[in-house]
């Protein structure tokens, strides 16, 4: 039976880097044999221009039925005219919310080849080899109250609401336990538990959930020591758990720490559904980059590692996935190098070329 893999390649650099994603997507497909059905639908900008949405309701409804959802990505200059109800009935937190897509993987892997953009010691960053869980549809982007109200004094409140119920910390801690027993069997689970009622909540039920896996060894770590420690040794990790807000501001942390945005897909899942197939959403971490959109020069192998994760995740192909993983290694180890890893007085490639050329190393192996 084929899969249906959707495609949206949405704002800025999204377009330019989800084509060579697919590109590459399609290369494997024919060479290996896989049956997939791949389908484009607009997002952001564009669609708000012809259509007055971001995203229609029908593409809502064919994401929720997609065995895997190729994101490219949202924002930039533009959105200041898009009304925010408009914004609100189509944002990315809708479709996460939608799709319940609550377990955000996003893996951050320096390979040697990449040291040199580091601007951490290359002793520092050498194999580090962490990935996070971050918890995407609760906490602060969600909870109720959510808010800005007058008060008496002519001022006004800004209201927002950290809230997590053990169901909720109790899925995605599992999911981080089920993938740290794939990986180096270690889980470091971070949280506010000093200061948070939330973060004490969520501190108790990890450690509940972490009797069911006797072979995984648990740590924790406050929010702040956890920044500190990624900055100061950042090879110390194998998976960090993390809520919506924390898992959103240390992984853009762990990836300052190798220097480029450029180069770190994620994947979110929901739950099983009765069918057993988990609905998976797969998107670059490195946002749509207005700046140099339209230029050729955005790297594509953040999105290129999504294709990765897709073909590991939901295509059912981990051999492929690997492969594609080392065809990646391979090119940037060639000193193949897009603008935003190119070292000073280095020649950058184009986008597509970046991509041709991880193609060439796949097609050697
Ligand atoms: C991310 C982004 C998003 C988030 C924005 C674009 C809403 O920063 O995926 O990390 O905050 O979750
Ligand atoms: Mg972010």
């Amino acid at each position: 039976m084929s899969k249906a893999v959707l495609v949206m390649g949405g704002d800025g650099i999204g377009p330019e880097v989800i084509d060579q994603a697919v590109r590459v997507l399609e290369a494997i497909a024919n060479a290996d044999g896989l049956n997939l059905n791949i389908e484009h639908r607009p997002y952001g900008l564009a669609c708000y221009r012809d259509h007055g949405v971001l995203m229609s309701e029908e593409t809502l409804a064919d994401l929720l039925e997609a065995d895997g959802v190729l994101f490219g990505a949202t924002g930039g200059p533009g959105y200041e005219q898009v009304p925010r109800e408009v914004h609100m009935q189509s944002s990315l937190l809708r479709i996460r919310k939608e799709m319940d897509v609550f377990a955000n993987l996003r893996p951050v892997r320096v390979p040697d080849a990449l040291l040199d953009v580091s601007p951490l010691r290359a002793e520092v960053v050498r194999g580090t080899d962490l990935i996070f869980v971050r918890e995407l549809t609760s906490g602060l982007y969600f909870g109720r109250p959510k808010t800005i109200e007058a008060l008496a004094d002519g001022g006004e409140r800004g209201i927002d609401t950290q809230s997590y119920t053990t169901a909720e910390i109790e899925r995605v801690a599992r999911a981080a336990f089920d993938l740290a027993g794939s990986r180096d069997r270690r889980v470091c689970s971070v949280d506010k538990s000093n200061v948070m009622e939330s973060g004490r909540l969520w501190r108790r039920v990890v450690s509940e959930v972490a009797g069911d896996y006797p072979d995984i060894t648990l740590t924790h770590l406050l929010g702040d020591n956890c920044g500190m420690q990624l900055v100061l040794a950042p090879t110390q990790f194998d998976v960090i758990l993390a809520d919506n807000m924390f898992g959103d501001i240390l992984s853009d942390v762990a990836a300052a720490t190798m220097g480029t945005l450029g180069t770190l897909p994620s994947a979110s899942f929901s739950a099983p559904g009765p069918d057993g197939r988990r609905r998976a959403f797969y998107e670059p971490v490195h946002g749509s980059a207005p700046d140099i959109a339209g230029q050729g020069a955005a790297n594509p192998v953040a999105a290129i590692l999504c294709v990765a994760m897709l073909l590991r995740h939901s295509l059912e192909r981990p051999d492929l996935g690997q492969r594609l993983e080392a065809a990646v290694d391979a090119a940037l180890a060639a000193g193949v190098r897009t603008r935003d890893i190119c070292p000073a007085g280095g020649q950058a490639v184009s986008t597509e070329d970046m991509a041709g050329a991880i193609l060439a190393e796949l097609a050697k192996a």
